[in-house]
């Protein structure tokens, strides 16, 4: 197993900057998923570190050591690619075997470990199939399957579950997560799925533009975003801008919303977000928290396990996440007060 440290990558293709300045620590044994949008060098980024590409500058290191100009075959690293990529006219034995026959392994030695990486992924029985008559998860375990049957010292997985409908997704991400645990390899993971990089990763990392924005465990990231674009990308925030004045944003009706601490020295404009599901709908009777806002629902979004409301404060939308626990009900048109407290009102920089 093998700890990866990139350090100030950067990667142009003509002028267009694709990786800039990227550094990053993948822990030994860790799970660690990297989030951004279409085109911001997430593919770029697996690519070099699994040699298939080669930086302008910066460096690539495995266990301290630096690598990026080992070829990719030394470095032992297995990849998913974002399309899995099998060989339509080889059987899933042949596909799985392809990176040890090219290794030159013995008959035997490789037959155990191909069975062995299809047992893993619970594919033993369908071992003489093409990939045409596998489902699209039964393809993307051999895809997966053949990664690991290299026994390599980092896996890197560039949207592996991207092509699968929602309930064979959550049975490969339980799936995968047991594989990573049963064979402790440090791994990195492309989604686009933010739910899934909260539920399976130790860590996240955020890329746009080829830069990284932000990096940290799962609930931190979440729960205290630096960034506009950590809390706006990775999960729903609304975001309050206005004036900072003694520990409160005075937005542009003249209402004050209380901000976390930690900002108190700072001056002028601030941004501060506030994820939808710290926000609770009061009764009359039932007490406050830091900040109350009034408001309208203008429409709700049902989700099965929550409802988002779209509530209208001067103008404003403000968007509520309610569980749904069965108890209350609210309706388009109705006149709520909004509530929340300092803490979840988090100041976010610009980028
Ligand atoms: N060989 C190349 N030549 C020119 N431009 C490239 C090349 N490879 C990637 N790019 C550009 O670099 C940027 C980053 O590409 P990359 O494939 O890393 O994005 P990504 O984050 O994986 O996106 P997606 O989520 O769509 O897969 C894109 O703008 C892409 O067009
Ligand atoms: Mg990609």
């Amino acid at each position: 197993m093998a700890s990866v440290e990139v350090k100030n990558l950067s990667r142009s293709f003509g002028i267009y900057k694709a990786l800039d300045d990227i550094s990053v620590r993948f822990k030994d044994g860790g799970f660690y998923a990297l989030l951004g949008p279409s085109g911001s060098g997430k593919t770029t980024l697996l690519r070099m570190i699994a040699g298939f590409d080669y930086p302008d500058t910066g460096h690539i290191e495995m266990n301290g050591e630096s690598v990026e100009r080992v070829p990719l075959e030394k470095r032992n690293i297995g990849m998913v690619f974002q399309n899995y990529a099998l060989f339509p006219n080889m059987t899933v034995f042949d596909n799985v075997a392809f990176g040890l026959s090219v290794r030159g392994v013995a008959r035997e030695e490789m037959r155990a470990k191909v069975m062995n990486a299809l047992d893993l992924v619970q594919l033993g029985k369908l071992e003489g199939r093409k990939p045409h008559q596998l489902s699209g998860g039964q393809r993307q375990r051999v895809a997966l399957a053949r990664a690991i049957v290299i026994n390599p010292r980092v896996l890197l997985l560039d949207e592996p579950l991207g092509a699968l409908d929602k309930a064979l997704r959550l049975d490969m991400q339980v799936e995968l997560k047991r594989i990573q645990r049963e064979i402790g390899i440090t791994t990195v993971f492309v989604t686009h799925d933010q739910e899934e990089a909260l539920t399976m990763a130790d860590r996240i990392g955020l890329l746009k533009d080829g830069r990284l924005i932000e990096e940290g465990r799962p609930e931190d990231i979440y729960n205290c975003p630096k960034t506009l674009f950590a809390a706006t990308f990775l999960g729903d925030a609304n975001i309050f801008e206005g004036d900072w004045q003694d520990g409160d944003i005075m937005l542009a009706d003249g209402r004050a919303v209380s901000v976390a601490a930690g900002r108190e020295t700072q001056s002028g404009k601030i941004r501060c977000a506030v994820r939808p599901e710290r926000i609770r709908i009061v009764s009359a009777e039932q007490p406050r928290l830091d900040n109350v806002l009034d408001g309208r629902i203008e429409r709700r979004l049902f989700a099965g396990n929550s409802t988002t409301l779209f509530v209208n404060h001067n103008g404003r939308e403000i968007r509520v996440g309610l569980p749904n626990t069965g108890s209350v009900s609210h309706d388009d048109g109705e006149a709520v007060t909004l509530t929340w407290s300092r803490e979840s009102t988090i100041p976010v920089t610009a980028a």
